[in-house]
């Protein structure tokens, strides 16, 4: 049981719609204590995205991450099924994909991990060797140690599900599936072919400065579209905001932003860079999806190309943000497609330099001793509900 330090009645006052929820108390934003409840009762039992199953085809291939400040490792074992594990060396804790190959600068940065692929991962440390498995397979000079059993040392094994080609991990052995859970937004995306859709370049921001809730809360929320971003959202204005109803229960939230035409684009021209994706309706050419599969993923899908951003808290102020585009093959195969994903790239640039300083001047503010409690437009309406989701999860940890 983990002991929330805010109290539950204060935190409730943010649940329900816009038209009778406040924002969370300041200090959630803040506050070391409550990060760390918050990394229990929401982090320590939910599915957290680590990546898409096409970054890892072959046997050997792994993802190294680290989710809720744990290091992980993602592997296609020999039998061709994904498996998670810690990435902490159970000899004495080295964290056994880090690299040890830095620059003299680089040498005290938190460890960077990179994907790989391999038949076994040995610890860079002392050279303990673990198969793909997790098992212990060699160990040098351990044998004069009595009793040392290398048989019975395994990295921990986390619980796996592959939804639509997104990896998702679970600390908690025994969590219920989360696939029956996101049925409606299966249903939303029935025609966008998700499972096939490949990723591009993907990318880690490392210790972005502000709370994870304030880069989820300005991914989702569609009020400031016309405002923040003014001039240049008008393709999709917040005007053509709306959101499915939550119900506790449900593994996703997800709106929709409505744009003045179809095909239009994050970019310059207002205009889709690539063709529409194929087999999307004339309705779904016209609009946006963004969705938010609590706590890690965020989704946005465009009539031409999706995106997908895996947010992990390192700390009560910042976190890493994962980054990527996903296309069909049909589009990555043009051969313009790299030039254009250059332009779609730089277009987004202009709202992501509007948003980001946006999100860390938010941080600031909820320092201030004058921090709201705020109250919430219609447009806003899905932050309610992810203090909806929140709140079962603080209570349920609390009981
Ligand atoms: S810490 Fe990994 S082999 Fe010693
Ligand atoms: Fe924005």
């Amino acid at each position: 049981m983990a002991v929330s330090p805010i109290s539950l009645q204060s935190l409730r006052k943010s649940q329900g719609t816009h038209e009778t929820a406040v924002g969370l108390p300041p200090s959630t934003y803040t506050d070391s204590d409550f990060h760390q409840f918050e990394i229990e009762s929401v982090f320590g039992s939910e599915w957290l995205c680590v990546g898409r199953q096409e970054q890892i085809p072959n046997a050997g291939d792994y993802l190294a991450v680290t989710r809720a400040q744990e290091p992980l490792i993602i592997v296609r074992s020999g039998s061709g099924s994904i498996s998670a594990m810690s990435g902490v060396c159970q000899h004495r804790g080295m964290c056994l994909s880090a690299s040890v190959d830095r620059s003299d600068e680089e040498m005290l940065d938190r460890p960077q991990f990179d994907p790989g692929s391999g038949r076994q991962f040995r610890c860079p440390y002392h050279y303990w060797v673990y198969d793909l498995d997790g098992r212990l397979v060699g160990a040098p000079e351990m044998a004069q140690t009595p009793g040392f059993a290398p048989e019975d040392i395994r990295l921990p094994q986390l619980a796996v599900e592959v939804w639509k080609g997104f990896i998702f991990v679970n600390f908690s052995l025994d969590a219920a599936p989360l696939a029956p859970r996101l049925h409606k937004l299966e249903a939303v995306l029935a025609n966008y072919d998700v499972d096939n859709l490949v990723t591009v370049e993907p990318e880690v921001m490392h210790d972005v400065p502000f709370n994870w809730k304030i880069m989820v809360e300005n991914f989702m929320e569609m009020y400031h579209n016309s405002r923040l971003h003014n001039g240049i959202h008008d393709f999709a204005p917040s005007s053509g905001a709306w959101y499915e109803e939550y119900e506790a229960g449900d593994g996703a939230l997800f709106g929709f932003n409505q744009m003045v035409e179809a095909d239009g684009g994050f970019n310059p021209t207002f205009k889709a860079l690539f063709p529409p994706l194929p087999g999307i309706t004339m309705e779904e050419r016209q609009r946006i999806v963004f969705a938010f599969v609590p706590p890690t993923l965020l989704l946005g899908f465009q009539p031409d190309s999706a995106f997908w951003f895996a947010v992990d808290p390192t700390g009560p102020t910042s976190h890493d943000l994962a980054m990527a585009y996903i296309f069909p093959e049909s589009t990555i195969e043009r051969e313009d497609f790299d030039e254009t994903l250059d332009a779609a790239i730089d277009g987004v640039g202009n709202f992501v330099r509007q948003d980001m300083p946006t999100n860390v001047a938010t941080q600031l503010g909820m320092r201030s001793r004058f921090a709201p409690r705020g109250r919430y437009s219609w447009q806003e309406g899905v932050l309610a509900q992810f203090n909806s989701w929140l709140v079962e999860r603080y209570e349920a940890a609390s009981v």
